[in-house]
């Protein structure tokens, strides 16, 4: 496909990793909707081949991204337009997406808003030291859509969040990491190197086993504790139903690598 606001590639010494890279310097990558169209495109492409195990989604040196396109929804007329064009519906793609996919933050300008919002939609988020993120809708009066007032205290707790929310005062990638919003900080320059890295690692083990441990994770944040063990042991017994499972096992015992098949 050719794509106007992203790059798109595969990384890695397999070629198992995808990379997405937003490139909308003139706007600080601000996610208008042919923007994140491509981003979904990109990443269904991604999703349906095979080779790719884990997916990164980063922006430039500058800024990961500022937010959905302010300049986009000013004009919007009334809340029947925009309730009608189901805006930004498309940015469910993100968190739906079924593989492992890593935001990497770098930038010394911010991940704001939405930009924040589609870094927590992502699965692992390693930053760069001079990030910063934030939800500042409260300051153009509007609030969070995209999961700023659901998954940013699930990630800082409630009294950071609302402190970000309410203000709209952004935290150094340090306080993120401090507070779990991060799992990493790298210096910047060493950010790409590293999450590339860590994205092998992740893309080396079954990508069919990997997915059903993505998905039973994501269940933690979405079930009662009861509800989410049950749904943890019957994933983990249709593990057992996987050619993986056995390749696994049999690798470790005879002292080899796995050569998975993802069946
Ligand atoms: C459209 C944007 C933009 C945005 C920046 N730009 N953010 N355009 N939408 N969100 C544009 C600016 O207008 C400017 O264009 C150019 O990018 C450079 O921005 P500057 O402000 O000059 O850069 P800087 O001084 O470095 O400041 C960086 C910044 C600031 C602190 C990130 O740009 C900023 O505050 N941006 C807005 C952040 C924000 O409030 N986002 C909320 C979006 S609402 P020109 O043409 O003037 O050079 C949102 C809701 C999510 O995300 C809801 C989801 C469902």
């Amino acid at each position: 496909r050719k794509y106007k606001y992203i790059h798109v590639r595969t990384v890695g010494k397999g070629s198992n990793v995808g990379y997405i890279e937003l490139d909308r310097p003139s706007a600080l990558n601000a996610l208008c909707d042919p923007l994140m169209l491509e981003v979904s495109n990109a990443l269904d492409d991604f999703e349906s081949d095979d080779s790719i195990g884990c997916v990164i989604l980063t922006g430039s040196n500058k800024a990961f991204s500022a937010g959905a396109d302010i300049k986009q929804m000013a004009p919007v007329a009334k809340y029947a337009d925009i309730y009608k064009a189901k805006f930004l519906s498309q940015w469910d793609k993100i968190a739906s997406f079924r593989k492992p996919l890593i935001a990497a933050v770098n930038g010394y300008a911010n991940v704001m808003a939405g930009g924040c919002e589609i870094a927590m939609m992502c699965d692992i988020i390693y930053a760069g030291d001079t990030a910063k993120f934030g939800q500042p809708e409260i300051k153009i009066g509007i609030i969070p859509g995209a999961g700023g007032t659901q998954r940013l205290p699930r990630a800082v707790g409630k009294s950071k969040a609302m402190e970000m929310v309410l203000t709209g005062d952004p935290i150094t990638a340090d306080e993120a990491k401090q507070y779990g919003l991060v799992a990493d900080v790298f210096s910047a320059k060493d950010l790409l190197p590293k999450v590339i890295e860590k994205a092998e690692k992740i893309a080396a083990n079954s990508h069919l086993v990997t997915s059903m441990c993505k998905e039973a994770t994501n269940k933690a944040f979405e079930m009662t504790l009861a509800e989410g063990l049950h749904f943890e042991k019957r994933m983990f017994h249709s593990t057992f139903a996987t050619d993986d499972r056995l390749e696994g096992m049999m690798a470790f015992i005879e002292k080899r690598k796995p050569n998975y098949s993802n069946e």
